[in-house]
């Protein structure tokens, strides 16, 4: 079962179809896919990755969450993933690069880590980040994540609990 979050300024609820065409479009606006591979410049391949992303079946209390401001509540404005990868699971955002700078991806990772860590008990989250993707640093710091010094060609490694 995967919850829903409120934080202050934000609702998180599991990802849905419904939300298909708005994370397609979130994807395509500039420099929101400059850190992340992925297939974003060619249509057909980025909607069937996208919808396959929305459509699979996660462990219990993992997928991703859409966020909303409890303000607009209408607007998709980006999501949080909690989902498997090989043996560990990963958290990440992305957000409308409209709704960067006032501090939503932080405040919405926050309750996602806390009950990957409390709720369901895991073990270990990572986050895999590109050294040059500042913001997305900044938000695995600010929840607490730390480096673990392991590195791919593209990507730092950070870890929580630290
Ligand atoms: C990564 C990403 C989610 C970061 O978004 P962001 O808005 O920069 O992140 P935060 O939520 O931490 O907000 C950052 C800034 O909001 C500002 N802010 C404004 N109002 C705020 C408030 N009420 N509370 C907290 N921060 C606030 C802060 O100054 C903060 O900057 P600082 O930490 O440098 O001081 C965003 O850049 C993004 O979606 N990028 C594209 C996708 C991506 O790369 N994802 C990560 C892949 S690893």
């Amino acid at each position: 079962m995967q919850p829903s979050f409120e934080t202050d300024r934000l609702i998180l609820r599991p990802r849905g179809l419904q939300d298909l065409d708005a994370c397609l479009a979130m994807d395509r606006q500039p420099g929101v896919t400059k850190f992340i591979e992925g297939p974003w410049d060619d249509p057909v391949r980025h909607r069937t990755f996208v919808l396959d992303r929305i459509t699979r079946a996660y462990p219990p209390g993992q997928g991703y969450w859409s966020i909303f401001e409890k303000d607009n509540p209408d607007r998709f404005i980006g999501w949080v993933l909690l989902i498997p990868d090989r043996d560990d699971v990963e958290i990440g955002w992305r957000l409308i690069p409209d709704c960067w700078g006032r501090g939503y991806a932080t405040e919405a990772a926050r309750p996602v880590l806390a009950h990957a860590l409390s709720t369901l008990e895991l073990s270990r989250v990572i986050a895999d980040i590109h050294p040059d993707n500042a913001g997305s640093i900044g938000v695995a710091e600010k929840i607490g994540m730390r480096p673990t010094g392991e590195a791919g060609d593209f990507y730092i490694r950070y870890v929580a609990p630290v």
